[in-house]
């Protein structure tokens, strides 16, 4: 494991004990991965609206350039095919695949990871790269990892 990525790991388990909340959470770990991560260009998480027909994901917290996606229904982008089946998307040339919603003309390389909530999808953390093929499979563990902290914060917001 590199090293960025164990320490990282590290302090985002210290930040995960310390945290007063989901959200605080969420937005002490897009800044982390933006600061010391550095193709992880652009950080955020995407949540299921409670109550929204047809399931919509709305921008929660965030690093990087405003996107003009804040709203994205679960049969667009990349981020409506990894909350609909709630799989992790890995995308090595954004400009290759159709489903892809440009954020910024930077943008090479994305993974999005869905985060779970009792097994089910709640949200997703999405990741883009301003350099192709940004996301290895360590990066991939890595962004996992990452998610299911956040998942389990919101299961102990819920207990
Ligand atoms: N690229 C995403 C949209 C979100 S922005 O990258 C921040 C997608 O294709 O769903």
């Amino acid at each position: 494991m590199s090293t960025s990525i164990a320490d990282v790991k590290k302090e985002l388990d210290q930040i995960g004990r310390d945290a007063r909340s989901a959200n605080e959470f969420m937005s002490q770990m897009t800044k982390l991965l933006h600061d010391r991560m550095l193709k992880y260009n652009w950080v955020g998480f995407y949540m299921l609206e409670p109550g929204s027909q047809p399931p919509m994901l709305a921008l929660g917290s965030f690093q990087g350039a405003m996107t003009p996606h804040t709203r994205i229904p679960l049969h667009q982008g990349i981020c409506g095919a990894a909350a609909s089946t709630g799989k992790t998307i890995r995308v090595d040339d954004v400009n290759k695949d159709p489903r892809y919603l440009a954020c910024s003309i930077e943008t090479k390389s994305e993974i999005v990871v869905p985060v779970f909530v009792r097994g089910k999808v709640a949200g997703e953390l999405d990741i883009d790269s301003h350099f192709p093929a940004a996301f290895g499979d360590e990066d991939q563990e890595f962004v996992e990892y990452c998610a299911a902290l956040v998942g389990k914060q919101l299961e102990k917001s819920l207990a």
